[in-house]
Parts: structure tokens; C-alpha cells; sequence
């Protein structure tokens, strides 16, 4: 493919809305508070705070710098780059973790479909925190109702990849974008206002530092590398589509903000609420079903028309927002069969497709009925969580710092963060730096601790 008949993202507006469309999603709603909630709560977003701002900003940079500098998908960005050396792989890891973080987070983009249904249908009336748990127990352990919504997601992430970039992805993100930042403001301020949320709030804000341990860091860098789409290729994918006058440090620092806004508003639904009712912080994957019913319940109970539409429209945000996210894992997949193995778009979408329904199955059922059926001591859907947001992506990510701030010639970093020479360089000095020392020592240290062997 030539440079002149890829796509482009055709406003500055929409270079940042669909990065940050990428990066918003269930990583940051669903995921962020039941990590925070398992890892014990303030320390733990204390940590994640710090790599968003030493790893995940300039590692952004460096993806994008390499995308839109190789004007390719991921791997073949380093093939370009880097021609005849194996950091190919480094694109290639990415492109195997896109397609299974996409297998089981679309179960869960499927639980949401479920759950706008259960709002419109009235079903969150009058229940209890505890029938509110055993009702998500059951439908997760349903063989059949998962699986649907879970193809359901799966198509409709189809009909927009094959669509084409600009169309698809630019248009939605601009519409949902400020609408699911509005309602959430909106929720948080209910939820803090609950009786007995100051719990919450002090679980959110207090940290204990004695409770660090390996498993915090790697949790912290984990999700921090999750929640930015980092590590993976996936903004490389998308940068390869900005034009050139895109300011690329800006568009990074406009992403992590918004995307970190986003994740600390969700902890502030969601643990109020939970303290609130009595919801256990470490209930893991289920904390933001069994939990955000009860905000809407007990918040505008005395007018249940509100709640339910405010409920429905919920739901169908966060469908969208996870949409904006399943989007770009698809993409980096699918450009990458595309470009690479000459397959039309149509047919590389659906090979993808195809392939995360399959897996994606499997990830469903091993929340229920495969519930015994468990690798290391983890069910399908957690091994897939765990190797790809706590080993694949962290991984990816040292090996994009080190591409970045060792083998790279400055010259290209330089120019592309410049946008050759038209910006300012004062920023670059800081990115450069991080690249080259504090990221991949910190990765590294990070790692190596989870091992065991620094004690
Ligand atoms: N960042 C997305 C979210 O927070 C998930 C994601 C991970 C998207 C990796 C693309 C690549 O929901």
C-alpha cells in the first residue's frame, strides 16, 4: 500500500478524540476499580499515577512517533524502521496481544449490552445488593446469554472496521466522548453523596504504603499500561493515520489526562457506592455490575423514571466507549493481516473477527460452566488478563522505550516530535530522556521484583 492511499484522521479534534476513544474504555470503568479494589486502593492508583506520568506518557510518544514516521501498521513499522533486525517481533507480540486482550474484553463489552437491557427492562427496581450479586452470578454463569452479546459486540466492531477509519472511528468518538464524561461527573457526585461513602472516599484517598508489594507495582504498571493502549502497537496503529502537523507530545498529554480522569472518576462511582451498600472493595471483575446498580437505585430512588433512563443511557456509554476501544484492537490486528499477508480489508476483518468469537467463547464459558477447567490457578479469562495487561503489554512497552531511546536515531525522534522543526523542542529533551533511562530501568526493576529475585 502507498503512503497516499492510507487513510487519515481529518481534524486535530479527532486525532485526539479517537486516541482517547481507544484509551477510554472498560480499562478505565470496569477494570481500573477492581484492580484498585484487589490491590487495596490508594497506594495502589498512587503507583499507578506515577507510571502513567514515567512510562505511559512518553511510551505514547514513541508509538507515535513510530507510526506516523513509518506511515505502517505495527509490524511492519519496525520492519521499516529497522529493516532485517528482529524488532519486527516487538510489533508482532503486540498484534498477538491486540487480538486476545480483544477476545476476552469483548465478554465483557457484552455484559454491558446485557445490562442496558436489564435497565430498559426495569429489572435494577427494588433489589437488594445481594440479589443485585446473585443476578450477575447467574447471567455470568448463563452458557448461552453471554455468548450472544458477546458475538453481537464482536459484529458490530466488524461493521466499523470494515467501514474504514475515518467514517467510523472519528464519527463515533466525537459524539460519545463528551457525553460519557458528563454523566460520569454526574454519578460520582451522586455516589459521594451516599449515607456512609465517606468509606469510600477515604479507601480512594488514603494511602497505605505498608501493603506494597510486587504485586501492587506489576498491578499498577499493568493497568496503567492497559488503560493508555500502550505496549501494544495500538496507538502506533493509529498514529500512522495522523497527518503531519499533528502535534504528537500534546496529542499524548491530552490522551493520558483524559484518560486518567476518566479511571479516577469511575473509583469515585464506584467505591463510595460500594462501602455505601456493603460490597466488598476486592470483589474483582464483577464490581462494577454488582455496584453501580446500587448507585442508581438508592440515588434516585424516589424517582424511578430517572433511574432508569439515566441507567439505560449509562449502559449504552459504556457500550460505546468499550466500542471505541474494541475498535482499535481490531484495527491493529486487522492491518496488520492486511498489510502484511496482502489480504483485502474485508477478509482480514473477518479472520479476526472469526478468530476472537472463537476465543472469546471459550473466555465466557470459563466463568461459568468451565469454571474448573484453570491454568496456573486461573480461569481462561483471567489467564488472558494476566498475560496480556501484566506481562505482554509491560513487555512491549520496555521494548518500545529501548527501540525508542537506544537504537532510534534522534534525528527521527527529534523531527517527528517537532514536527520538523515547526514545535518546540523543550518537551522532547524530558521524553528522550525517560525513554532512554527511566522507563526501561523502571520496567525492568518492576519485573525483576515480581520474580522475587530483588529480595
Ligand atoms: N485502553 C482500553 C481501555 O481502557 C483497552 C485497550 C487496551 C485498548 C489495549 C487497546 C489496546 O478500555
Amino acid at each position: 500500500m502507498t503512503k497516499s492511499d492510507r487513510a487519515n484522521f481529518g481534524s486535530k479534534l479527532g486525532v485526539i478524540l479517537a486516541s482517547a476513544g481507544s484509551a477510554v474504555g472498560l480499562g478505565n470503568i470496569w477494570r481500573f476499580p477492581f484492580e484498585t479494589g484487589n490491590h487495596g486502593g490508594a497506594a495502589f492508583i498512587f503507583i499507578y499515577l506515577g507510571c502513567i506520568l514515567f512510562f505511559g506518557i512518553p511510551i505514547m510518544v514513541a508509538e507515535f512517533v513510530i507510526g506516523r514516521r513509518s506511515r505502517s501498521n505495527t509490524a511492519g513499522a519496525y520492519q521499516k524502521l529497522a529493516p532485517g533486525t528482529h524488532w519486527r517481533w516487538v510489533g508482532r507480540m503486540g498484534v498477538l496481544a491486540g487480538f486476545l486482550i480483544l477476545s476476552y474484553y469483548s465478554v465483557v463489552a457484552g455484559w454491558t449490552l446485557e445490562y442496558i437491557c436489564e435497565a430498559a427492562t426495569d429489572s435494577f427496581e427494588g433489589k437488594s445488593a445481594a440479589e443485585f450479586i446473585a443476578s450477575f452470578n447467574s447471567f455470568v454463569g448463563n452458557p448461552w446469554r453471554p455468548v450472544i452479546w458477546l458475538i453481537v459486540f464482536l459484529l458490530a466492531t466488524h461493521f466499523i472496521i470494515v467501514k474504514g477509519v475515518e467514517k467510523g472511528i472519528e464519527k463515533s468518538s466525537k459524539i460519545m466522548m463528551p457525553i460519557l464524561f458528563l454523566l460520569l461527573i454526574i454519578l460520582a457526585i451522586c455516589s459521594v453523596s451516599l449515607p456512609g461513602a465517606g468509606a469510600g472516599i477515604e479507601f480512594l484517598l488514603k494511602p497505605d504504603f505498608s501493603k506494597v508489594d510486587a504485586g501492587v507495582l506489576l498491578g499498577a504498571m499493568g493497568q496503567a499500561f492497559f488503560s493508555l493502549s500502550l505496549g501494544m502497537g495500538c496507538l502506533c496503529t493509529y498514529a500512522s493515520y495522523f497527518r503531519n502537523d499533528t502535534n504528537l507530545p500534546r496529542t499524548a498529554l491530552n490522551v493520558a489526562w483524559i484518560d486518567t480522569l476518566v479511571a479516577i472518576l469511575a473509583g469515585f462511582i464506584i467505591f463510595p457506592a460500594a462501602f455505601s451498600v456493603g460490597i466488598q472493595p476486592d470483589a474483582g471483575p464483577s464490581l462494577l455490575f454488582i455496584t453501580l446498580p446500587n448507585v442508581f437505585q438508592q440515588a434516585f430512588g424516589s424517582l424511578p423514571w430517572l433511574a432508569v433512563l439515566l441507567s439505560i443511557l449509562f449502559y449504552i456509554l459504556l457500550a460505546l466507549a468499550a466500542l471505541t476501544s474494541t475498535i482499535s484492537m481490531h484495527e491493529v490486528v486487522t492491518a496488520y493481516l492486511h498489510e502484511e499477508f496482502n489480504l483485502s480489508r474485508g477478509k482480514a476483518a473477518r479472520l479476526v473477527t472469526g478468530g476472537c468469537i472463537v476465543l472469546g467463547i471459550f473466555c465466557s464459558l470459563s466463568l461459568g460452566v468451565g469454571k474448573e477447567y484453570t491454568l496456573f490457578g486461573l480461569t481462561l479469562f483471567d489467564l488472558f488478563d494476566f498475560v496480556t495487561a501484566k506481562l505482554m503489554l509491560p513487555l512491549g512497552g520496555l521494548f518500545i522505550s529501548i527501540f525508542a531511546g537506544w537504537y532510534l536515531d534522534k534525528k527521527v525522534i527529534r523531527e517527528e516530535v517537532s514536527n520538523n522543526g515547526t514545535l518546540k523542542l523543550g518537551i522532547y529533551h524530558i521524553i528522550a530522556f525517560l525513554l532512554k533511562y527511566i522507563c526501561p530501568l523502571g520496567i525492568g526493576i518492576i519485573f525483576i521484583n515480581e520474580l522475587g529475585l530483588l529480595k
